[in-house]
C-alpha cells in the first residue's frame, strides 16, 4: 500500500515535471519623457523549490520592462542599482552620446543612481538594454538583467504591421545558460544547456507557450544569450517573412524559413497564421544546420587541457517556444505589406578609410579564448582610434580563431558590404550594430559617424560573446571634433602610459619606452591644446600654469603614441 502510493506520488511528479507548460510573460511597458529602471537582486524558482539567484528590473524577479520610446522624443532615465555590485546600462543599438550611452566608461555604484538623457535619434524596431560593467557583464546580463527597446517612428507607423504590443507583436527574448549543481548561473559556463524564453524555461521537460491570433502577427526575436546562436525556424518549416533587422525594417520583406541570430542580434518576423485557428506551432533553434565554430553548431573536439563546451544542444535542434493559435482579433493585419521603408545603404566609395581589425587569440586553436582584436586585449586607458566626426568608414572584419564572433559596435548602425567579397544575404542588408563574422571569413561593412563628439569618453566595439567581451576582446574609439589637434592625424593606436604624481599640482613626470625626443601636447575636456612643447629630452613637464581638472597629454616618440589622463590640482 505504502509503496504504491510512493509509486504513485512518484509517478505523478515525473509526470507533472515532464509537461510543465508555461505561457511565456509579456512584459509591461514604459514610455514617457521619464523612465525609472532599478535593478535589483531577486530569486526565481527555475526548478521547483530551488532558488536561482537573479538580477532584474523594477517588479520583475527576471529581465525587465520592455520601453517603448518615439522617435524624436526626449527621454531622461534614472537608473537605480540596487544589486550589491557596481554596474551600469547600455542601451544597446541606440545612437546616443558617449556620456549616456552606458558603456564600460560609466559606472553606477551600489545604492547609487545614473541618469541618461538623449533624443531617441533611432529608426523604429527592436533595441535591448543590459548591463555593461566591463568584466562583469556576461554575469550581470546572464542573471537576467536585460530588456527589450521598442522604438517607433512616422514611417513605420504608415505601414499596416501588427504593432498592438502583446496582441499581434510580442517580445521573445531566447537565452541559454548553465546552471551550477545548486541551478546557479554560472556566466562563463560553456556547457549553456538551459533554454529561456521571456524567462521561461523553455526545455528538458518544460516548455513554454504563447496564445497568438489566427492572423499576421510579429516576433521581434533577441538572442540575448551569453554565446549561444540560435537559427530559428518553425515546425514543419513554416514560411515567415524578415522585415527588420538591428537598426531599422528593410526595404521589403524577405521570405524564409531559417533566420540565424547571434548573440545582441535582432530580427523581426512576420508569422501568416490566418489559417491556423485552432493548431499550433512551434518556434525551433535548428542547431544541426549551424556549421561547426558558431557556437550551437556542432560540438568541437577541445584539445587536451582546454574546458569542454560540449553543451547537448550543440549541433541539434530544440524546442524554443509553442504558438497556440486562437480566435483572431477584431482589426486583424491579414496582409504582409509588399514594400516596407527605403534604406540607403552608404556606397563603398564613400569611405576614405579601411580599419582593418583582426580577431585573434594566443593558441590559434584555442576555442574557448582569451580573444582579441589586433593584438591587443583591451584596455580601459588606451583609445584604438580617433575618428573625425562625419567620418565614413569601412570596418574590415577577419576571423583568424576557430569559433565565430558576433561583433558590435556602440554609436552607430552599420552596412554590411560583403562576406568575403560577396554580397551579404538580403536580410543583412539592412541596418545592423551586430554582425556575425565566422571562422576564417573577413566581413566589411561601412558607417558613418555622426551626431555626437567626446574627447575623453570613448565608445567600446566588442565581441558579443559576453565572456570574450568581460575577458578583453574589445577596445574603443573616440570621436573627436573636427580640427582636433590633441594627436597627429595619421597614427591609429595610443599606448597608454602611467604618469606621476596624479594628481599632480606642478609637474608630471613620465617614463617611455623609447629614449628619443619627445613631443608632447596637454588637452583639455574639449580637446582643445593647452600646453605643448616638440623635440625635447627629459622627462618631466611642469603644468603648475593649468587650471584644475582633468587634462590629457600626449606624448609621441619616434612613431610611437602614448597617452594618459591626470588631475590638476
Ligand atoms: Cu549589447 Cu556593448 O553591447
Ligand atoms: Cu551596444
Ligand atoms: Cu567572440
Amino acid at each position: 500500500m505504502k509503496t504504491s502510493i510512493l509509486t504513485s506520488a512518484l509517478c505523478w511528479l515525473i509526470f507533472q515535471s515532464a509537461h510543465s507548460q508555461t505561457a511565456i510573460p509579456i512584459p509591461d511597458t514604459l514610455s514617457g519623457n521619464s523612465i525609472t529602471l532599478t535593478m535589483h537582486q531577486d530569486s526565481v524558482q527555475f526548478f521547483p523549490g530551488q532558488f536561482t539567484q537573479t538580477l532584474a528590473f523594477n517588479q520583475y524577479a527576471y529581465l525587465g520592462p520592455t520601453l517603448i520610446l518615439n522617435n524624436s522624443q526626449n527621454v531622461n532615465i534614472t537608473v537605480n542599482n540596487q544589486i550589491g555590485d557596481t554596474t551600469n546600462v547600455h542601451w544597446h543599438g541606440l545612437h546616443v552620446s558617449p556620456s549616456n550611452d552606458g558603456g564600460p566608461h560609466i559606472m553606477i555604484m551600489d545604492g547609487m543612481s545614473w541618469n541618461p538623457q538623449f533624443t531617441v535619434l533611432d529608426k523604429a524596431s527592436t533595441y535591448w538594454y543590459h548591463p555593461h560593467f566591463h568584466g562583469k557583464t556576461a554575469e550581470h546580463a546572464i542573471k537576467g538583467a536585460a530588456g527589450i527597446i521598442i522604438v517607433r517612428d512616422n514611417n513605420e507607423a504608415l505601414l499596416n504591421l501588427p504593432r498592438t504590443y502583446g496582441v499581434d507583436d510580442f517580445p521573445i527574448v531566447v537565452q541559454s545558460a548553465q546552471l551550477d549543481s545548486n541551478n546557479q548561473f554560472m556566466p562563463f559556463g560553456m556547457q549553456d544547456s538551459t533554454v529561456f524564453v521571456n524567462g521561461v524555461r523553455a526545455n528538458y521537460g518544460y516548455s513554454a507557450y504563447l496564445n497568438v491570433p489566427a492572423q499576421v502577427v510579429r516576433l521581434r526575436l533577441l538572442n540575448a544569450a551569453g554565446e549561444r546562436t540560435f537559427n530559428f525556424g518553425f515546425t514543419g518549416n513554416m514560411p515567415f517573412k524578415i522585415i527588420g533587422s538591428d537598426g531599422g525594417l528593410l526595404n521589403a520583406p524577405v521570405n524564409a524559413t531559417r533566420i540565424r541570430v547571434s548573440p545582441g542580434e535582432r530580427y523581426e518576423i512576420l508569422l501568416d497564421l490566418s489559417s491556423m485557428n485552432g493548431q499550433n506551432i512551434n518556434l525551433m533553434s535548428y542547431g544541426s544546420e549551424l556549421p561547426m565554430g558558431v557556437q550551437g553548431g556542432p560540438t568541437m573536439p577541445m584539445p587536451p587541457g582546454n574546458p569542454p563546451m560540449d553543451s547537448p544542444l550543440n549541433g541539434v535542434d530544440y524546442n524554443i517556444l509553442q504558438l497556440n493559435v486562437g480566435s483572431p482579433t477584431s482589426n486583424p493585419v491579414t496582409s504582409i505589406p509588399s514594400t516596407l521603408v527605403t534604406v540607403t545603404p552608404i556606397p563603398a566609395a564613400q569611405s576614405n578609410i579601411t580599419r582593418p581589425i583582426e580577431m585573434m587569440a594566443i593558441n590559434m586553436m584555442a576555442m574557448d579564448g582569451p580573444f582579441f582584436f589586433n593584438q591587443q586585449l583591451f584596455d580601459m586607458e588606451r583609445i584604438d582610434y580617433y575618428i573625425p566626426i562625419d567620418n565614413t568608414e569601412i570596418w574590415e572584419l577577419t576571423n583568424n580563431t576557430m569559433v565565430a564572433h558576433p561583433f558590435h559596435i556602440h554609436d552607430v548602425q552599420f552596412y554590411v558590404l560583403d562576406r568575403d567579397g560577396n554580397l551579404p544575404p538580403v536580410h543583412e542588408r539592412g541596418r545592423k550594430d551586430v554582425v556575425l563574422v565566422m571562422p576564417q571569413e573577413t566581413v566589411r561593412f561601412i558607417t558613418k559617424f555622426e551626431t555626437f563628439t567626446d574627447t575623453v569618453v570613448p565608445y567600446p566595439f566588442h565581441c558579443h560573446i559576453l565572456m570574450h567581451e568581460d575577458d578583453g576582446m574589445m577596445g574603443q574609439f573616440l570621436v573627436v571634433p573636427s580640427g582636433f589637434t590633441g594627436i597627429d592625424d595619421n597614427f591609429v593606436l595610443t599606448q597608454s602610459i602611467t604618469v606621476f604624481p596624479n594628481p599632480t599640482s606642478s609637474f608630471l613626470q613620465f617614463e617611455l619606452p623609447e629614449n628619443e625626443l619627445v613631443s608632447y601636447r596637454i588637452t583639455d575636456m574639449s580637446g582643445k591644446v593647452v600646453q605643448k612643447q616638440d623635440n625635447f629630452s627629459g622627462n618631466t613637464i611642469h603644468v603648475s600654469q593649468l587650471s584644475q581638472g582633468i587634462y590629457h597629454v600626449w606624448f609621441r616618440s619616434g612613431s610611437k603614441y602614448y597617452s594618459s589622463k591626470f588631475q590638476k590640482q
